[in-house]
């Protein structure tokens, strides 16, 4: 494992840079990542440069062995960028243009932001070319805004040109002869509304308008890694993301980039809940899984959280560690840690380093530097694989569109995905999330939650899976919509009835309230948020709801499809019932796994040539006894255990 820190010398006084470079080498950094929001000190006037400052930044760490990440600035162009172009800035939803100062509010759309963007980025690969550079990172944390400007309106028009044969073929496509919504003109495809909730407009338009936006961003990256890659051929390129509101495709953007790098923030206060899907293997696992690939956190947990909100608090003894070596035992190879030392200015002060503003090293920063030398003896498991049984398909469409029209109180899409994938998990199973798209060849058992936006295409690759002796676990709200976001004229799961042999005859959408469910071996759960009343087309009953005026009625049911098995979960139900499902299905594919494995303890392996490491991680503020075949361990808090196989 590689260990690497964010760090910004423009934030300091040179004087500091040479003993922060020392500090770094002493403890074991190998990487540092440089000059992401810098374009003001890189270019402090039009067309003027001064590379010479990071020039002497990055020899000072070259002089100690370390590389850097050299990240393009385009989150931030200089004011007097925003001074000569001042429609260079998004416009919100409500047409007012957002306030300069802060940062990522320049419109990617606007021409002067590309051709500022191409000559910094330019000017900087050609400076920098050959140095000791391990890879670029392109802007931060690029998310799919929307934004209102002209310009963008423009270029949705056009993307829809390309899109739909004719204005009537779009009219026919979104319906809009409800409320009078047609067409005459292009001009009148307006993306939202200053003054409604989204959910007013049509979801059609809105989901196409978030399509776009995802389109835009990923255009912007691939033209920034077209542009680096022609002056520093043979850099690996990425962009580092996050889960927010407006993320972008990621199996769309990374497609063109070397590899995935996330941030990384796990919690430092654990919810009350048990209940509660708090671990960050979720995230881990998913990033993993858009490129089936090892990858890089290029922000990792280094202290409390605050600077929007209030502070939170600090990582408990042994998150540090603990949470670094999750993300290696999920599959990342590099972890930077965000950032070195706790900025003494600006709106992030709070957001805190490794080192805090006293600069004395203290308890956070002597655990990471027992990271740094145990990183040491786990390079030889850079590189090695993990292979999994089970995946859980994950699309970013039906994300946009379950945003758009919430079903009902407290559903949100990735809930149903993280309770199936922590059922798995808590197997002591590895477990991909991959693309509704990707190849299901390798695995046992495919779980397919809440398939809203529909296709016979996904529909087919699934049956084949099924065929083959596959288990599919499809769940509620599948079979809904068809690409536009329209629903389909069908009993539901549509394109999925055939694979799950049932119907639904109505659903009732419960919000807040719960009904209990019964397994037939008598184990009891609850579900809520969404119930489908279902007629069993040959699939037979593996749990059935006991309250309601649906009682007795399908809850969780199975059907054989030639060799393999598809389960249908008809609600949203409480761990416990995902937790059953998945103990039935890994027995039923001949899994074995690791009984009763504490709730907040995980484990996992990576494969190498002739080893299997295997990773063992109480990520909990509770001592946990583990028990591993004839082995018993006692894990501590956050504590990561990890054996050779
Ligand atoms: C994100 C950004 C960083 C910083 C951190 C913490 O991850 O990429 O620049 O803002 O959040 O605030
Ligand atoms: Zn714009």
């Amino acid at each position: 494992m590689r260990i690497g820190v964010d760090y910004y010398p423009e934030h300091w006084d040179p004087a500091l840079w040479e003993k922060d470079a020392d500090l770094m080498q002493k403890t074991g950094v190998e990487l540092v990542r440089l000059a992401e929001f810098a374009w003001s000190r890189l270019e402090p006037e039009d067309g003027v440069f001064d590379f010479s400052w990071l020039d002497q930044a990055v020899s000072i760490l070259e002089q100690r062995g370390m590389s850097v990440v050299l990240c393009t600035p385009t989150s931030c162009p200089p004011l007097w960028f925003y001074e000569k172009y001042p429609d260079s800035v998004m416009v919100e939803k409500d047409g007012s243009r957002t306030r300069t100062g802060i940062r990522g509010h320049r419109c990617i759309s606007h021409p002067m932001v590309r051709a500022y963007s191409e000559r910094i980025i330019t000017r900087m690969a050609e400076h920098f070319r050959g140095r000791r550079i391990a890879a670029w990172q392109i802007d931060n944390e690029l998310e799919a805004y929307h934004c209102f400007c002209p310009l963008c309106k423009d270029r949705f028009r056009a993307w829809l040109k390309n899109r739909y044969p004719s204005l009537p073929a779009l009219n026919h496509a979104w319906g809009n002869s409800v409320w009078s919504g047609e067409y005459s003109s292009w001009e009148q495809v307006q993306p939202e509304n200053g003054h409604y909730p989204e959910a007013w407009m049509n979801p059609s338009l809105m989901l196409e308008f978030s399509r776009f936006a995802s389109d835009n961003v990923i255009e912007f990256v691939s033209w920034q890694a077209d542009l680096i890659r022609r002056v520093c051929p043979g850099v690996p390129v990425t962009t580092n993301v996050w889960f927010s509101q407006y993320m972008p495709d990621f199996y769309r953007e990374f497609s063109d980039l070397d590899f995935i790098s996330y941030d990384n923030y796990p919690p430092t206060r654990l919810p009350d809940d048990p209940e509660a899907c708090f671990s960050h293997a979720f995230h881990l696992d998913l990033m993993r899984g858009v490129k089936k690939a090892p990858f890089w956190i290029m922000e990792q947990l280094s202290g409390g959280m605050g600077c929007w909100a209030p502070m939170s608090r600090m990582p408990q003894p042994g998150m540090i560690r603990g949470y670094a070596l999750q993300a290696f035992a999920h599959g990342a190879d590099t972890v930077s840690f965000f950032r070195w030392r706790t900025a003494t200015t600006g709106a992030e002060m709070h957001w805190h380093g490794l080192l805090d503003h006293s600069n004395v090293p203290g308890r956070r920063f002597d655990e990471f530097a027992g990271l740094c030398r145990e990183a040491e003896g786990l390079r030889k498991l850079q590189g090695t694989r993990i292979c999994s049984d089970v995946a859980v398909l994950c699309c970013f469409e039906d994300e946009y569109a379950f945003r758009i029209q919430p079903q009902t109180e407290g559903y949100y899409y990735l809930e149903q995905l993280q309770r199936l994938h922590r059922a798995f998990s808590s197997l002591g199973l590895n477990v991909d999330i991959i693309s509704r798209d990707s190849d299901l060849d390798g695995y046992r058992i495919v779980c397919a939650p809440e398939m809203y936006i529909a296709s016979e295409a996904v529909a087919a690759r699934l049956e084949d899976f099924a065929r083959q002796g596959g288990t599919v676990i499809l769940t509620t709200r599948s079979g809904v919509k068809n690409m536009y976001n329209n629903a389909v004229m069908d009993l539901l799961p549509g394109v999925f009835r055939h694979l799950a042999g049932v119907h639904v005859t109505e659903y009732d959408p419960l919000g807040r309230d719960r009904v209990p469910v019964e397994f037939e071996d008598g184990t009891r759960t609850e579900a809520g948020q969404w119930c489908d009343l279902l007629e069993t087309d040959g699939a037979h009953v593996l749990a059935h709801y006991a309250g309601e005026y649906f009682a007795g009625t399908p809850a969780v049911t199975e059907n054989r499809f030639q060799d393999g098995r598809v389960l249908y979960i008809a609600s949203v139900g409480a761990q416990v019932l995902y937790d059953h499902v998945a103990r039935h299905a890994a027995d039923q594919a001949g899994l074995s796994w690791i009984p009763d494995l504490p709730a907040r303890v995980e484990v996992t392996t990576r494969e190498g040539d002739g080893f299997t490491a295997r990773f063992i991680f109480n990520h909990d503020a509770e001592p946990h006894r583990v028990h591993i075949g004839d082995e018993e361990l006692l894990l501590q808090p956050f504590d990561m255990h990890i054996q050779m196989l």
